[in-house]
């Protein structure tokens, strides 16, 4: 069997691409090691810039999004004891982020492709991909107990941090940068509405927090704990604590308690591969780029990089025109890299490391007081955080 364009991985990032050329006329294959269940279920995202919301929207998947997604006005940052509103709808232009799960996302995108394709293949994993230097690639799968193979023209590796894609980049000469960080998250959901409208972001004395959601009756929470921790050394009530302390402020602010239904440790690094292509194999989302969830924004840049490939191809596969793709390895970097830059800022900015000195939490607490008082930082910060225009777009 043979195909125009080859799609590893069903996450955001190969579903919607899969949209985005199916719509185009243009015919793909989306091979997916995990099963519908996992993959729909996958706790990870809340936050969609207005480019995530548009291209949702555009391409079928904005029903849901629009009658459930909360769409904010701003986010809050607390530290020093006091609560600061960062207003988006006079800074950023009028655009903003909504709070919608990634779970939606991608049950609204499998929902559409098993619908009217193309084909998605979920429990199909791929171990190889050879020939990216020929002119037809091929994509060794294994499905249902057999070895398979799938003849492409393009390979787009949307398969994550640990997929095959991003290993077959470095098989070729492609270089990883990285690093890590000395904290990291313990996230829970928990049934019971969330304490306000709102995402906020704690700086405190004993260490980070977030406040975020997952529906009317569903609360999202993050803590920074030290790296090891483990999903069930935390009791509720130590977790509920502690929450409680980091959100304090001045003034009457109350944090809703209720039954935790999931615990998980998210670990932080930041990664990126450079170029994002090999040959005619072409790397996107998380399979080129991780950040610390700080920023939010590993999907939205995982949408990015799919809107800018789709666009790509489709110039290539129906004009005759490579440009596009010859560009898409700088162009999305330049774009990763900013991202990079604002999640690592952000998250050294709200976190306390482990070694870290009191001189160094007074240059962090200076850094978000600027943050919030000059209104020239605060509308950068309010740009950089609802996300930059794709080139192209008005
Ligand atoms: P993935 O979603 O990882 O999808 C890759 C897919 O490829 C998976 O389904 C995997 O099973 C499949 N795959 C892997 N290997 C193979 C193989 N060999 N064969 C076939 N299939 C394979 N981002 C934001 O923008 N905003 C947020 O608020 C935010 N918060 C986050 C909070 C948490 C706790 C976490 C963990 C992440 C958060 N992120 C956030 C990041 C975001 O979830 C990721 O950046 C996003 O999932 C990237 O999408 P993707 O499609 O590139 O990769
Ligand atoms: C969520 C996750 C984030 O990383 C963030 O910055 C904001 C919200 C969330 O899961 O809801």
């Amino acid at each position: 069997p043979r195909t125009t364009v080859g799609i590893i991985g069903a996450g955001p990032a190969g579903l919607l691409l899969a949209r985005l050329l199916h719509r185009a006329g243009v015919d793909c294959v989306v091979l997916e090691h995990r099963d519908r269940d996992y993959v729909e279920r996958r706790q990870r995202a809340g936050t969609l810039e207005q480019t995530t919301v548009d291209a949702l929207r555009d391409c079928g998947a904005g029903e849901r999004l629009d009658r459930e997604g909360l769409f904010l006005d701003g986010i809050e940052l607390r530290f020093g004891g006091r609560a600061h509103s960062i207003d988006f709808a006079s800074l950023a232009g009028g655009r903003g982020v909504a709070v919608y799960p990634q779970t939606k996302v991608v049950q609204d995108l499998v929902g559409l492709q098993l619908a009217d394709g193309p084909p998605l293949l979920f429990e199909a994993r791929v171990h190889r991909v050879t020939g990216t230097d020929a002119d037809r690639p091929v994509i060794h799968y294994t499905y249902q107990g057999e070895e398979r193979t799938v003849r492409c023209d393009y390979v787009a590796a949307c398969d994550g941090s640990m997929g095959v894609g991003r290993q077959t980049v470095l098989d070729h000469g492609g270089r990883l940068f990285g690093r890590g960080y000395p904290y990291s998250w313990f996230g829970v959901l928990a049934d019971v509405a969330p304490s306000c409208d709102t995402l906020l972001y704690a700086h405190s004395p004993s260490g980070f927090a977030l406040h975020s959601m997952r529906s009317p009756t569903v609360s999202r929470l993050y803590l920074q704990v030290p790296n090891g921790t483990r999903a069930e050394d935390l009791a509720d009530e130590q977790i509920w604590d502690a929450l409680y302390a980091r959100f304090e402020v001045d003034g009457d602010w109350k944090l809703r308690r209720g039954p935790i239904t999931a615990k998980s440790v998210i670990p932080m690094r930041s990664e990126v591969v450079e170029p994002m292509r090999s040959g005619r194999l072409f790397l996107a989302g998380d399979a080129a780029h991780v950040m610390p969830p700080t920023g939010a924004k590993g999907l939205n840049l995982a949408v990015a990089d799919v809107l800018v490939l789709s666009r790509a191809l489709i110039d290539l596969l129906r004009h005759g025109r490579p440009a596009l793709l010859d560009a898409y390895s700088d162009s999305s970097l330049r774009r990763a890299w900013q991202a990079e830059h604002f999640s690592w800022f952000m998250t050294r900015t709200m976190h306390l490391a482990p070694d870290q000195s009191p001189f160094d939490t007074r240059l962090q607490l200076a850094a978000l007081d600027q943050l919030v008082s000059s209104p020239l930082a605060t509308a950068e910060f309010a740009h950089s955080y609802v996300g930059q225009r794709l080139e192209g777009d008005h």
